[in-house]
This record gives structure tokens, sequence and C-alpha cells, in this order.
């Protein structure tokens, strides 16, 4: 029987080290100044809703998906996938890519907090005179000038080397951070995860003291619940929690193959996953209730500056409104300090870990040497970072953030991940990796979480991004007027570059690559029937449901197909499901047309329910109340069949499973016999 061969690799000193690690890496710009910022803009408190639901329903288990693929293979992100099975390589070096374009642009955003951080301490040095100080409506245009005209516009020319100064100066960080591999990081961690922490405390602290901070607190979390029925909320939501826990650019994939052999996996993600979202709630507190204390003062002063008068979407809250409202506080250029620093050190350990996981993914497939790998990416890195400190250079930042966030981006590669393990691979064999080293242990939900579930729930999202980007207004290439719309072209390509480059470079055979088959494939193949089947259904599925997209998503007369496509769906995947569940065994193998299915059929899901809500919120908005009252009607007979038929299956049809046992090669690869669970 194929086992997985341990191997020496480097690793984390200490377990501490690595939780420090993951949870810095997940706590960065993104929580200090992301959430806060998008829980604003996307309807307050409302906004929990669908974020608790993309951490806890999505984000946790992908991590523990993340930790114990890349804990088993001990690999970095694409050879790990490409263990899983050797096609799957390029979903681990899509993530990479969109990850290393991070990595270009990231950086500047830390080249801004060194300069600002600069800027206030030559303030304290002043006598606490900070060049963007001003006050009232006049103050506030001061520091937006500040930031935009003179920091970012400082030269004439293309390039502005004021800030190219702080950029090397991130880059050299960055480097000298992971040049001795993960075992200084465990150490250096220990610094940057609890000192912003600390100091993000003492924001919070007297934020919350300020006269007024009530005031901006209702802000952030009066909650509108209209907001729920956009699709833009959800996208926030998911993509928000995406990337807050560094999931799917390989990051955690990475971080969790330097792990020690025993460590434990599911409680570490849940303690990552709560402390990303912990910080994030408390940062969101410490800036409203900020901006209240400001609104405040400026109010007594005689010069009323209300929150809805400085925040500002991207950049704008973290180097206008934020410095802006700090500079009505007493000892303002102390508070600056404190901030900017809070921010660099947030930042600095999520730039780095991206860095790393390119280089270990680099590594992992050439076997080049680290030494020469690292100063030679970080060289392209920064190369490519140049473009974000040209006169256009934060425009390109928000597009191109825009775009990691977007219908291609990591909300993408995070469906395609869960879908290719949970069909392709045998989920169930990772989730007993996980469990066998961990004190509590996730049960079976979770492969169905990750097998159709997330899949489900990102499809869906992809499916009507995709539909919206296509259909909506002037739609996303082009601009009201039909031209084309340049920044966002460029923008798209290099997202289209991403899967075509990982493809490319997941062809490029590896020189490293010992083959190892790790899941007892070469069995015999069992299922064929049931597993065509279901991908006929499943096709059929999807053909019904392109053909109601073509049609504007299918006006009332196409109803039945809509329906008949969620049933097809269901069907393949209930059956690809059986298939995989009854002959994923030792000595069998189900059938690929059984996994086809089952994925196709997932996606068939997707596209119903994206289909669905296309339809609810344009075509069904103009039906009459009765019209409407019917739909839900059958919406709701639908739902109560399903449970009706799903527990007659469980209760009657099912047979009670036999006890599993252990596999060997799970055994082999502790070396011991672990208890299953
Ligand atoms: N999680 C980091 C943040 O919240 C950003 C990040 C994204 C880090 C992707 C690594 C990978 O700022």
């Amino acid at each position: 029987m194929p086992q997985l061969q341990e191997e020496r690799r480097e690793s984390w000193g200490t377990r501490s080290g690595f939780i420090l690690a993951a949870v810095g890496s997940a706590v960065g710009l993104g929580n200090l100044w992301g959430f806060p910022y998008k829980l604003y803009d996307n309807g307050g408190a409302a906004f929990l809703i669908p974020y608790v639901v993309a951490m806890f329903v999505v984000g946790i288990p992908v991590m523990i998906l993340e930790f114990s693929l890349g804990h088993f293979t001990q690999r970095a992100a694409p050879d790990a996938f490409g263990r899983a099975h050797k096609r799957l390589e390029f979903v681990g070096w899509w993530g990479i890519i969109l990850g290393f374009v991070i990595v270009t642009f990231y950086p500047a955003i830390l080249a801004y907090c060194f300069s600002f951080l600069w800027y206030s301490i030559k303030g304290i040095l002043n006598g606490g005179q900070l060049p963007w100080a001003g006050q009232g409506i006049e103050g506030v245009k001061r520091a937006e000038e500040f930031f935009y005209q003179t920091y970012l516009h400082k030269h004439e020319g293309l390039l502005q080397w004021n800030i190219i100064l702080p950029l090397i100066l991130s880059w050299l960080t960055m480097y000298f951070c992971i040049f001795r591999g993960v075992k200084l990081v465990g150490k250096i961690v220990w610094l940057t995860v609890p000192l912003p922490w600390l100091m993000l405390a003492v924001l919070t602290v007297n934020g919350l003291m300020l006269k007024g901070s009530i005031d901006g607190l209702t802000y952030y979390l009066i909650p509108d619940w209209s907001e729920l029925l956009k699709p833009t909320t959800w996208q926030a939501a998911f993509g928000q929690a995406f990337f807050s826990l560094s999931l799917a650019f390989g990051v955690m994939v990475t971080y969790a193959s330097f792990l020690h052999r025993k460590s434990d996996l599911n409680n570490n993600a849940v303690i990552i996953g709560l402390a990303d979202f912990a910080t994030s709630f408390v940062a969101g507190l410490a800036i409203f209730a900020t901006l209240g204390g400001m609104s405040y003062i400026t109010r007594q002063a005689g010069n009323p500056v209300g929150v809805e008068d400085v925040i500002a979407g991207g950049p704008g809250l973290a180097f206008v409104a934020f410095p802006y409202a700090l500079a009505q506080l007493p000892a303002a250029a102390w508070w600056s300090v404190i901030f900017f620093f809070t921010l660099l050190t947030l930042g600095i350990d999520s730039a780095f870990s991206i860095t790393e996981s390119v280089l270990a993914s680099v590594v992992d497939k050439t076997g080049w040497k680290r030494s020469i790998v690292l100063p030679v990416m970080s060289l392209i890195g920064f190369g490519f970072g140049l473009i974000f400190v040209t006169r256009n250079g934060l425009n390109w930042l928000g597009v191109i953030a825009d775009n990691i966030y977007g219908t291609w981006g990591i909300g993408f590669v995070g469906m395609l991940e869960c879908i290719v393990l949970g069909w392709f691979w045998r989920i169930d064999f990772l989730r007993r990796h996980a469990n066998n080293r961990s004190d509590w242990r996730i049960n079976r939900l979770w492969d169905f979480l990750i097998r159709i579930i997330i899949p489900v729930i990102l499809g869906t999202l992809f499916i009507w991004g995709l539909y919206s980007d296509l259909t909506g207004k002037g739609g996303f290439l082009r601009d009201e007027s039909g031209k084309l719309d340049v920044m966002n072209c460029t923008g798209f390509v290099v997202m289209m570059a991403a899967p075509i480059l990982a493809i490319s470079v997941s062809i490029i055979k590896s020189s490293k690559r010992t083959d190892v088959l790790m899941h007892g494939r070469g069995g015999t193949i069992k299922g064929r029937k049931q597993g065509f089947i279901s991908l006929v259904f499943a096709l059929i599925a999807v053909g019904m449901i392109v053909f109601l997209l073509v049609n504007a998503a299918g006006g009332r007369q196409y109803r039945i197909v809509l329906w008949a496509s969620l049933l097809f769906a269901v069907a393949a995947v209930g059956l690809g499901n059986i298939t995989l569940g009854k002959y994923n065994r030792q000595l069998t193998e189900a059938s690929w047309f059984g996994r086809w299915g089952g994925m196709v059929g997932t996606l068939g899901i997707s596209g119903f329910t994206a289909t669905w809500l296309i339809y609810y919120t344009t075509v069904h908005a103009e039906l009459t109340k009765q019209q409407r009252i019917h739909e839900l009607m059958l919406v709701v007979l639908v739902f109560i069949a399903s449970g009706l038929i799903w527990c007659t299956y469980k209760a009657i049809l099912k047979p009670e499973e036999p006890f599993e046992p252990q596999l060997p090669e799970e055994i082999g690869d502790e070396g011991r016999a672990d208890s299953g669970d």
C-alpha cells in the first residue's frame, strides 16, 4: 500500500510559533482598515450576519482543509494539490499567483505607513505639529490634499521617488524577516502579533473614552437590513473573510506544511479564526469611536465635521480620515505614531507570509536554493510594485485589489479548492488526518461542507457576480458610454492571466517530485454505471441553467425548467456522493464519472441558486402580489418535500454504516496506530 513518506522539512520551533505566524498572516491591514469600512458600507451590524456565516461556515472549515492538506503532504500549496492529484497542481498555483499579485501592492501600502510614521515622529520632534493637521471641514480638505497631492503626487514625473524609498524599506524588512526560514519567523511574530494588539487596545480604550464616541459607534453598528438583499453585500462578506483569513492563497497550506507531525490542527484553526474576527471587530470599535470623538470635538469648536464627512473608501480611511481625527486629539502626534506603527506591524507579517508561500512553492517545485530564489523574487515583486508608486499608482492599486475580491478572484479559487478536493480526493481521509492529532474532532458534516455546501455558496456568488459583470449596467469592461474601461480591462487581464500561468507552470515537470500515491489508488474501479448517470444528470442541469441565463434568467414561462434543473443537479450530486461513499474504500475506488458528476452537479446547484436569485431580484420584483405568494409557496413546498425525502432516505433506505477501520496509509504516516474517529 502506498504511503506518505516522512520527510525532513524545516519546522516551526514551537507550537506557539506556528499559531502566532498564522495569526500574524491573517491579522493585517484587512482587519484594521478593510473590515470596519466594509461593515459600515454594507449595512452596519446587518453585515455581521453574512460575515459570521462566511467566517464560521466557510472560513474555518476551509482553514482546517488547508491545514490538513499542507500538514499531510508537507508541501507548499501547488505541490500539495499536485500530490492530491497530478492534474490539480494548477489550483495551488492559481492561489499562489493571486497571492503574488497581493504581494506587489501590499508593500506599497506599508510604504505609505512608513512615510506617515516618519511624518508623525517628525511631528513629535517639532513640538506636536503634524503636516496634515487642520480644523473643521477645511482641515479635512487639508488632510485630503496632504495625502492625495502632497504625498502621492509630490513629483512631476511618473515615479514618485518619495514613496520608492519606503517601498524599498518594506521589502528589506520582509526580506530580513524570512530569509532565515520559518524558525526565525516563529520568533519575529512574537513581536509583530502582540505589539499591534496592545496598541490597538490602547487606541480602542482611548477612543471609547472620548466624548461623543457613542455617536460614532452608531454609524458602525446600526443595522440596515435591506443591504442583505444585495448580492454585493454577500460578496463583500465572503471576499473579506477569505482575504482576512489569508485563505485560498496557499499561505495556510504552506505554513501548515512546516508544522511538527503531531500538531493540533482543528483547534488552531478555530483559535486563528476567532482571533482574526475579534481583531476586526475591535478595530472597528477603535476607528468609529475615535471618529465619533473627532466629530464631537469639532462641534464644540464650532467647526462641525460629521463621521460621514470623513469616512471614505479605500486608503481614505487610513490615510485621510483617521489621521485627521487623531490630529484633533490632545497629543495628536503621539497617537499618530501609535496608529501608523500599529498598521505597519499588523501588515508586515501578512506581507511576508505571502512571500514565504510563493517562495516555498517555487522551492518545492524546482529544488532551487532558498537563498537565491528569495532575493530574485523580492526584486521581481518590488519591480511590479513600482506600478503602484507612479502618479496613477493608487488607482491601479484600487483596481487590482478590487479584482482580487472580484468574480474571478479569491472566492473562485476558494470554491475550486473545495470542490476539487471534495470530489476528486478522499476528503474523509484528510478529516481523519486532522482528527487524529486534534483535541476536538470534526465529523462528517465537514465532508459535506467542503464537498457540497461551501462550493454551492461560493459558486452561487460567482455565477451571480459573473452574470452582473456581463449584463450589468454598462457591463464590467465598458463604461456607461460603451467605451472600453482601460483599467478594469487590465485588471481583468491580470485575473485571467493567473489561471493560464498557473496551468502552464503546473505542466512543467517538477524536478523534485517523488511520485507518492496517497490514497490507495489502484484498487478496482467501481460504480461506473451510477457515476455515468450522475454525470448525465449534471450535464442536463448545467445545460438548463445556461439556457435560462442566456434567456435573462428565464421569464415566468421557464419556471419549470428552473426547478427541473435543481432536480437534476440534486440527483447528480446525490448519486455522485453515494458512489463515492460506497466505493472509495480500501480496495476499491469510485469511478471518475461519479466524481465528475458530483462536481458538475454541485456547480449545477450553484447555478440554480444564482439563477433563482437573479430571477428573484429582477423578474420577480415585477410580479403581482398573488403571483409572488404562489412562488413562495412553491419554494416552501420544495423544501418540505426534499426534507421528507432526506428523512426517509436516512431512516429507511440507508443501512447502518459499518465502522470503517483505520486506513493503513494513515497508520504508516504516523508510524503508530491511532484510533479512528
Ligand atoms: N490577511 C491579511 C489581511 O487581513 C492579508 C493577506 C491576504 C495575507 C492573503 C496573506 C494572504 O490584511
